[in-house]
């Protein structure tokens, strides 16, 4: 064959074993190694069986990414595929590792499939805005029927072999040796009967489902409300819908039709931008991947409040000892108390068992003393927002903790490196910025100060996926990157609130763009009063925010702000009373009101993201426009068919998103239109922010 797939005899069974490194890509060079390999077993008299393995850690684990977008290569995967399932004699899969996307389709098109328990099998394609495109959405709902497998496609969760086992997708698990019971397998079903069961000839569920038709309609509305505004889920759903409506090669063609209309998309090219953003995220140039890390084996926490509660579940869930410390008996019993809550309603939900809970709970341990903290490897402050507090706090952390601990702060908005200075050991402190709520909210920003060392931050990228995050580089500013865009883009939500709308006129706007809420619900969650009290400390106002705080509305926890809410119901009701305040307040600023459309109320609040992420970006507080991306769809749920607010500056293209900063500059929207230095210079040059990221920043 090739160097890429060997070929062996054992006995009467031809075992193919792939081995392409490091996870058994299906490129072109496998594609044909296998199909004249299968050939081969084809033509020898001597074979009866064909036993199909991988070597090393898994098996196929997808298409070759490096193939994306170039025209496909024959043998494509659905001709071999077609090889294979017509291949006259038996074919088994053995499954280690992970079965992903093309890897999973090429396992259904063979006659077999035997997996090792740890074996994980999925179709993930919908997470690039795609779908199994080499006849995953035929094959897999004659297999386990429509529902299981509109869940599958459409959520792209992988299952472990036991349950694809009891699905159906697997014919066993076998606890031995994997290529020998290949073998064996394959030994054994060739002395059985044929014809040879192939996955497109099994119709009986399909028959079964398409006297259901209402089963797609309410997966088509189901989805369009968890993965709101996505393209791919509801072509999969086509696609699925499909096989119960056509014969098997009907099927096959609207599944690449389907197909080609998603990978043409734009939704399709956001996402799987975004998947590349989320890897090269964890880049850091002058860090490299090798960099001997500090290990963290135990972790303590300085406050107990709403974020320091939620940073210490996140240790807890990876089982992380971890001590909680509080200044008082009272603040400690009651972030202990939302901790359990928090889990007992997970556990209530079924998501873990009564047992885990007890579990979680027993690795944190409450203390008032802070010398209880000298034994941890990473020590997390998340005390009030006060740089006084928390120069006193670290400068008792530099006495207490063992040389070599982490100390990191949750700060918002304070100056890292001002921080680090109450230390002895700058080196040793970075920020860790989680956001609300901590236990949830995948986005880490890891804040670099002047003086922290590379194992640290080492230390904390590859910590933050320990613990479930999704981390992203920020050097030190106000705000560092996500805060600080969405300054400028609250600066423009309330100037659109003074020249003429109401706030379901701005939420509305960017609802429908893709966000989860628009700025004024999402002020209404995080209450009020803190941005309020913070413009009072430092002598700025906010009229009309002002006005509603003054009248001790702090949002969702009095029942009102900028909405109304009942007790029962966390839906906003627009307010006759706020209504009357902003219009008041507005015509105070400006003569009259005027009528603002949804495209301008979108393009103030996104390319007010877009202007600062450039200026954040050149002044280096993020590596990449890419990096910018990731904390906004994961800290700000920016849709993700969107990329990332720059990534859709460079669908809009540069150039048009420069004249509409500038437009908005000459309207008299303030200097904060002035366009950033970068977007001209690459507007300039008819370049977009991803080249920009290419070129090396
Ligand atoms: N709330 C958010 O959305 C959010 C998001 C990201 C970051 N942050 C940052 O996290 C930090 C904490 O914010 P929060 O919202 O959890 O505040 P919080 O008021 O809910 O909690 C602060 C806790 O710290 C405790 N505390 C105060 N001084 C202490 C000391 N000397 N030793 C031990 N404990 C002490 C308090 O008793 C309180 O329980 C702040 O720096 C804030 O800027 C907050």
């Amino acid at each position: 064959m090739n160097d890429l797939v060997r070929y062996a005899l054992d006995g009467n069974v031809a075992v193919l074993t792939v081995d392409n490194p490091p996870v058994n890509a299906l490129g072109i060079g496998v594609r044909t190694g296998l199909k004249e390999a299968i050939e081969r077993a084809i033509a020898d008299p001597e074979v009866d069986a064909i036993a199909l393995v991988c070597a090393g850690r898994t098996f196929f684990a997808g298409a070759d990414i490096a193939e994306f977008g170039k025209p496909p290569a024959s043998p494509t995967l659905r001709e071999l595929h077609d090889v294979m399932e017509r291949c006259p004699k038996p074919i088994v899969a053995g499954i280690h590792g992970t079965a992903l996307g093309g890897g999973l389709e090429t396992a259904l098109a063979c006659h077999y499939r035997i997996a090792v328990p740890g074996a994980v099998l999925g179709l993930p394609e919908v997470k690039l805005g795609i779908l199994p495109g080499a006849g995953g959405t035929q094959r897999l709902p004659r297999l386990v029927g429509v529902e299981k497998a509109i869940e599958m496609i459409c959520t792209g969760e992988p299952i472990g072999a036991r349950q694809a086992h009891q699905m159906g997708v697997v014919d066993a698990v076998t606890e031995g040796d994997l290529r020998e019971a290949t073998i064996d397998y394959a030994d054994h079903v060739a002395a059985e009967d044929h014809p040879l069961p192939r996955v497109r000839d099994r119709d009986r569920l399909i028959a079964e489902a398409a006297r259901r038709p209402e089963v797609f309609q309410a997966a088509r509305e189901h989805y369009a409300k968890t993965r709101r505004g996505l393209m791919a889920p509801q072509h999969c759903i086509s696609a699925i819908q499909a096989a119960t409506e056509m014969d098997f090669e009907g099927g096959m063609r609207r599944e690449r039709e389907l197909f080609t209309e998603l990978l043409n998309s734009d939704q399709s090219k956001a996402q799987r931008h975004f998947f590349f953003a989320e890897r090269q995220a964890r880049k850091i140039p002058d860090v490299p991947r090798d960099t001997t890390q500090r290990e963290i084996a135990t972790a303590a926490i300085i406050g107990a409040g709403t974020m320091g509660g939620g940073i210490a579940m996140n240790f807890a869930n990876a089982g992380v000892p971890t001590v909680i410390v509080e200044t008082s008996q009272e603040a400690l019993d009651r972030g202990l108390g939302v901790i359990r809550s928090n889990y007992e309603r997970t556990a209530r939900k079924g998501r873990i068992s009564d047992k885990d809970v007890e579990a979680r709970m027993a690795l944190l341990t409450p203390s008032l003393e802070f010398t209880d903290v000298s034994d941890a490897d990473i020590i997390i402050e998340a005390v009030f927002e006060n740089m006084d507090l928390k120069k006193e706090v670290f400068a008792k952390l530099d006495i207490i903790a063992k040389p070599g601990a982490i100390l990191a702060t949750n700060t918002s908005t304070l100056d890292v490196n001002a921080i680090a200075a109450a230390t002895a050991r700058p080196p040793s402190v970075i920020g860790l910025h989680f956001f609300s709520p901590a236990n949830v909210m995948r986005l880490l920003e890891v804040v670099r100060g002047d003086k922290t060392a590379k194992d640290v931050i080492a230390t904390c990228m590859d910590l933050a996926k320990r613990i479930g995050k999704v981390p992203v580089l920020a050097g030190v500013c106000h705000g560092f990157i996500g805060n600080r865009m969405l300054h400028a883009y609250f600066d423009q939500a309330y100037a659109l609130l003074y020249e003429g709308c109401q706030p379901r006129d701005v939420d509305k706007a960017i609802h429908d763009f893709g966000l989860k809420m628009g700025p004024f619900a999402m002020a209404d969650l995080a209450g009020l009063d803190v941005s309020w009290r913070i413009r009072k400390e430092t002598g700025q106002t906010q009229p009309i925010a002002d006005r509603l705080c003054e009248l001790g509305r702090f949002g969702q926890k009095t029942e009102a702000g900028f909405y109304r809410y009942s007790q029962y119901s966390r839906t906003p009701q627009p307010d006759p009373e706020v209504a009357a305040i902003v219009e008041e307040e507005g015509l105070k600023l400006h003569d009259t009101r005027r009528e603002i459309d949804a495209e301008e109320i979108v393009n103030r609040c996104m390319l007010a993201l877009v202007n600062e992420g450039a200026k954040i970006l050149e002044e280096g507080i993020a590596l990449r426009a890419s990096d910018i991306d990731v904390t906004y769809v994961h800290g700000y749920s920016f849709p993700v068919y969107r990329g990332g607010p720059m990534f859709w500056a460079d669908m809009l293209g540069l150039d048009r998103v420069l004249e509409t900063i500038k437009g908005f500059h000459a309207a008299g929207h303030g200097d904060v239109w002035q366009p950033a230095p970068l977007i001209e210079r690459l507007a300039a040059e008819g370049s977009s922010f991803q080249d920009h990221d290419q070129a090396g920043g």
